[in-house]
């Protein structure tokens, strides 16, 4: 513990039980400090905030009401963003790149990925036998849902199995973040292009084809790509399925195969044969997926490879790129910077979100079962809920009071194409894999902000 040292009184904005902001200000040693710089450097606001609020927990910094702060709350003055104490001391600006390079490093050491994957292992245990000494292929296995199948086979690897899973996990990094955040040797890491064909004189017993462009915001940048990937990407991993004689094929799909679904037919089933626009914004990305689900189809009725389609229902999560513009993430970053959730247009769109442990589950469930041809909805049927009280429960769960505020779509995906209701109907999921969800969207948002907030 430093003694008598000089420090420096700084004020913050602190939390009270309310959602006001009140002044107060706390002695921070200058030897201190240079922890405080690094921290904010590295972690942004809420490491910085965190590191405080250990320093003030272990007793190394006072804590004491200000004067100013006081009449400044008094008079109802808004208490100074932390980012103006983070200038007073020198922090530097948070940058995008570097945004990225946390992200990284919340998706190595984060507590709660370790946990949700150690609850994974868990929930997968009558299917562990199905991992053993096995060799998976995963596309697409540096984006959001493929970096949680790559932690369960570490998990598994390091931990339950005998005889380890071994895989191949392919991206392009069109999307994905580059940084590799484990290191297995049994977990063998191929950028390549699936629009090319993948060769490998390794046998292969279960292929997951997640590779995709997934945000709206990406796909109309990337609309060729889209395609493409769905397409020929699809193909090509058919083509290796067949060669491999591999056990089991999934084919990741999406929702968004029924377009803007017909009211009477939300809760969707696979039944529903959609409603797309073969010429809107989103139908790059709608009409890949169903060429997709059509082409592996093919491929089981010709060839016999056991594929099975999953079609994710708003997947959200730890590990969700807070720049890829999905609605969740986009509200999470706004409400931790204090700013103004935007809803883009009424917000009267209905959605139902799957915490991403439940969707990873139901993926393994479904590649390891014998129901071959078969498309599956994949998602958390309740509560269906409006982008607005989607935007008010975020804002609530924060410790400040935060706005909501309705904007104009900043992007034509979202101002004319936008499906007015999504929620899937599960019935046929957990009658063939006896899957059951088992987080509220109130759970998963707590665990969703607690790893934005670097846990
Ligand atoms: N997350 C969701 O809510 C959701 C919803 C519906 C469907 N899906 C589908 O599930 C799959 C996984 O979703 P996600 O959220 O992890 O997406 P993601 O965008 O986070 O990850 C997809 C990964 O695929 C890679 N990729 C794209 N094109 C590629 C190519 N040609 N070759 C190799 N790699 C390529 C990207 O670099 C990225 O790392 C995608 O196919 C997506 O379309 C996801």
């Amino acid at each position: 513990m430093p003694q008598k040292t000089k420090s420096k009184p700084v004020r913050r904005a602190a939390k009270n039980q309310g959602s006001d902001n009140k002044l107060i200000s706390i002695r921070i040693p200058e030897n201190m400090i240079e922890d405080l710089r690094k921290v904010a450097s590295s972690k942004g606001d809420l490491g910085y905030q965190q590191l405080i609020k250990t320093y003030i927990a272990k007793g190394l910094v006072r804590e004491e009401s200000s004067k100013e702060g006081a009449q400044a709350s008094a008079k109802g003055v808004v208490a100074p963003a932390l980012k103006e104490t983070l200038k007073k001391i020198g922090a530097p600006v948070l940058q995008i790149k570097k945004q990225e390079r946390d992200n990284v490093a919340k998706l190595a050491d984060s507590q709660i990925i370790a946990e949700d994957i150690r609850n994974l292992g868990q929930y997968l245990k009558p299917y562990h036998r199905y991992f053993s000494g096995k060799t998976f292929l995963i596309t697409g296995a540096f984006g959001f849902l493929g970096r949680y199948m790559v932690h369960l086979l570490k998990y598994l690897n390091d931990e339950v199995l005998e005889k380890p899973a071994r895989a191949l996990l392919l991206d392009n990094f069109v999307t994905g973040y580059e940084q590799r955040v484990i290191s297995d040797k049994n977990l063998i890491f191929h950028r390549h292009n699936v629009i090319k064909p993948f060769e490998t004189a390794e046998d292969v017993d279960y292929i997951i084809h997640a590779a995709g462009i997934a945000s709206p915001v990406y796909y109309t940048k990337y609309p060729i790509e889209t395609m493409d990937v769905g397409t020929t990407g699809t193909r090509n991993m058919l083509e290796l399925a067949y060669k491999k004689s591999v056990k089991s094929f999934i084919f990741m799909s999406s929702s968004e195969v029924y377009g803007d679904p017909d009211p009477k037919h939300v809760p969707t089933d696979e039944t529903y044969n959609g409603n797309v626009s073969i010429m809107g914004p989103r139908s790059c990305y709608d009409e890949s997926k169903r060429f997709g689900e059509t082409m592996s189809l093919a491929f089981w009725r010709t060839y016999n490879v056991p594929v099975k389609i999953v079609r994710p229902f708003n997947v959200f999560g730890p590990g969700i790129r807070p720049d890829d513009f999905r609605v969740l993430p986009n509200f999470i970053e706004h409400a931790l910077r204090k700013e103004p959730l935007p809803i883009h247009g009424h917000g009267k769109n209905m959605r139902s979100f799957c915490y991403i442990n439940d969707e990873i589950e139901a993926i393994f469930r479904i590649l390891f079962s014998e129901e071959n041809g078969e498309a599956f909805n994949v998602g958390n049927p309740g509560p269906e809920i409006s982008v607005r009280d989607l935007a008010l429960l975020v804002a609530k769960a924060m410790p400040y009071k935060v706005d909501v505020v309705n904007i104009d779509p900043p992007h034509a995906v979202y101002a004319s194409s936008d499906p007015k209701r999504r929620c899937p109907d599960i019935t046929k999921l957990r009658k063939l894999t006896g899957f059951e969800p088992r987080y509220s969207l109130e759970d998963g948002l707590m665990r969703t902000i607690r790893w934005f907030c670097g846990e």
